[in-house]
């Protein structure tokens, strides 16, 4: 097994980039929020590292839960279709609820989640992205939170995959094409 590094053509978004730009929108969140006991949700599995760096950030108290959605599968293709491997244990009713995704891309997961959270009778959804890739938008969401606009390019790193693999990498990088070889969805 090779060391990570050596899979990496390019690096996008620093380390350093993405705890600066996480502390700056906590920083509008903390205050946005302040008397509304907000429910944080993470769109896992990509989104776990956002999460953890952006709730540490806030200087709020909040709660979090965590709902395991794909819209991906093996490839490096959305297939469209919304899974859900894991729900909530919240009830989200009445609830104002900040959702946090590591990247938008067609939007069809974050446009079905809110759809969702508004139908379970949350009091009112946004979104924290910390990556858009606005060339392959599909659906419209409403991004209210936004960190980084990325080309079209497919990336992976702090939580993002390719084929399960490359989320620990902490900073956001293009693979070297060798590494999806014999693989093109
Ligand atoms: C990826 C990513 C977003 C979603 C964005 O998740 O983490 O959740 O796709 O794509 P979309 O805007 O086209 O819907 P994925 O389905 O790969 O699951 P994962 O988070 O477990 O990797
Ligand atoms: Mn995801
Ligand atoms: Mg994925």
């Amino acid at each position: 097994i090779a060391d990570i590094q050596d899979d990496i053509d390019h690096e996008l978004v620093s380390k350093e980039q993405i705890e600066a730009k996480i502390q700056e929108v906590a920083a509008r969140v903390s205050v946005d929020y302040k008397d509304k006991d907000p429910l944080v949700i993470a769109v896992l599995k990509g989104a776990v590292n956002t999460v953890v760096a952006f709730t540490q950030a806030l200087s709020i108290p909040v709660q979090m839960d965590f709902m395991s959605l794909s819209s991906y599968g093996s490839g490096t293709q959305s297939s469209g279709v919304i899974t859900v491997r894991q729900d909530l244990s919240t009830d989200v009713r009445g609830r104002h609820i900040l959702i946090a995704e590591d990247i938008v891309d067609s939007g069809r997961t974050l446009a079905w989640l809110v759809e969702e959270l508004k139908r379970r009778g949350a009091a009112s959804v946004e979104i924290f992205a910390l990556l858009e890739k606005p060339a392959r938008r599909e659906v419209d969401v409403d991004v209210k939170y936004k960190g980084f606009e990325i080309p079209d390019e497919f990336v992976v790193g702090y939580g993002l995959d390719y084929d399960e693999r490359y989320r620990n990498l902490d900073s956001i990088a293009v693979l070297k094409p060798s590494v999806y070889q014999g693989d093109e969805a």
